[in-house]
């Protein structure tokens, strides 16, 4: 590692402060619903909104079928529901993933299981779920880590050979392809986030399950409207709740969709921008798997803490003081949460060295698709210097 002659101007990039791409197209087409609610006869009832929106995201994912609620966390609740996971049933998750991807099997009364990572992509080893199995499994999430599609191929096999659900966590997955294929359609269900800082975003909150099963969607738009089924009079044939995304939201939606794939192409190119720029630096492992089917949202790098002498926390603190630079964490392993430590799940990390090692390395740059080239050079620059200067 070398940091090479040119020195740069100290510049502060912040970690996700530029959050989600609006444009004028957005802000009409929010400007246009509201004012369309609000003139005379007019309502907040989210149709045809919600509607057109669900039927434009299923399409972009090749799903059959999307239902719209209010977030990604409650898109994993109403699936855990759908599928009936209650008391005495396991769920097998990956630890290294944001806290409610294991909250939403506790919160059924389900165990959660922590199956390991995949040490190159970070995403749930399928063979390690094979492993932590039971008779009593009813659920695995898989997270498509940072964009990067988890193994999809494997995990439709093991739905197919042991029945048990395949649900992924899609949060960070719009526009994610697993060999070229729009994952929207894989497993069960996949459960997305559109919250502000995500690769389309629908003002600041807003998630979507999609679905090839058109029954497992009507249950989960059933719930997520208080158990209502609409016909001559509207009736409540479950338990329910409230967990709709709004008119404008949808709307908003729907104008995001329209430059989808142009914002993800931007990220790709980000991506391999700071990844040439990372080259050759063999303290800093770079994300495995960019390409056109990365869908680009986290760059998540890992220090290499055998190779230097000391820890990741030292190195992002001497890169924020010293460089005006913010990372993310993605993630400490969900063990290390009050809510699950204290019901014992640290002891999992024995069983899971592969993510216990990568819940102290990674660390996610801050690239968004308004990022240059120049920044790109300049984080690269920062990098290599806290390298050198970290004690
Ligand atoms: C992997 C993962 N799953 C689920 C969520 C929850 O998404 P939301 O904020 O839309 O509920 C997040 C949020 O960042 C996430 O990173």
């Amino acid at each position: 590692m070398g940091s090479g002659d040119t020195s740069y101007p100290i510049r502060e990039i912040p970690f996700g402060s530029m959050g989600g791409l609006y444009d004028q197209d957005d802000v009409r087409a929010a400007l246009e619903v509201l004012q369309a609610a609000a003139g005379a006869g007019g309502s907040f009832f989210p149709l045809p909104e919600e509607v057109d929106f669900q039927n434009a995201f299923a399409r972009h994912e090749g799903a059959a079928k999307a239902v719209a609620v209010n977030s990604c966390g409650t898109a994993l609740d109403l699936c855990m529901m759908a599928l009936g996971v209650g008391p005495g049933d396991e769920v097998i998750t990956t630890p290294l993933t944001f806290v409610c991807t294991a909250t939403c099997a506790l919160a059924r009364g389900a165990e959660v299981v922590l199956a390991d990572v995949d040490p190159e992509t970070l995403c749930l080893d399928p063979d390690q779920v094979r492993r932590c199995m039971t008779g009593r499994t009813r659920a695995v999430i898989p997270v498509h880590f940072a964009g990067l599609a988890a193994d999809c191929g494997a995990f439709e096999r093991l739905a197919r050979e042991t029945g048990v659900a395949v649900v992924y966590d899609a949060a960070h997955a719009v526009s994610t392809r697993w060999r070229g294929e729009s994952i929207g359609g894989f497993g069960q269900a996949s459960c997305y986030s559109f919250q502000s800082n995500k690769n389309m975003t629908t003002l600041g909150e807003g998630g979507a399950v999609t679905t090839d099963d058109e029954e497992f969607a009507e249950s989960v738009r059933r719930m997520k409207t208080f158990g209502y089924v609409y016909g001559k009079e509207t009736r409540v044939v479950s338990v329910g709740f409230n967990y709709r995304m709004t008119k404008v939201q949808a709307a908003v939606g729907i104008s995001q969709l329209r430059k989808i794939d142009r914002v993800v192409a931007r990220r790709l190119e980000v991506f391999r921008e700071m990844h040439r720029q990372l080259e050759g630096v063999e303290e800093i492992i770079r994300p495995a798997g960019i390409g056109p089917d990365h869908g680009c949202h986290l760059y998540v790098c890992r220090l290499d803490t055998g190779r230097v002498p000391f820890g990741r926390d030292a190195f992002l603190s001497t890169l924020k003081q010293k460089y005006r630079v913010s990372c993310g964490i993605h993630y400490p392993p969900v063990w290390t949460w009050d809510v699950l430590a204290r019901r014992g799940y640290g002891e999992a990390a024995a069983g899971c060295p592969v993510a216990a090692l990568a819940g102290n390395q990674v660390f996610s740059l801050p690239l968004f698709p308004q990022t240059t080239n120049e920044d790109c050079a300049y984080l690269a620059w920062a990098l290599k210097q806290s390298l050198l200067e970290t004690t």
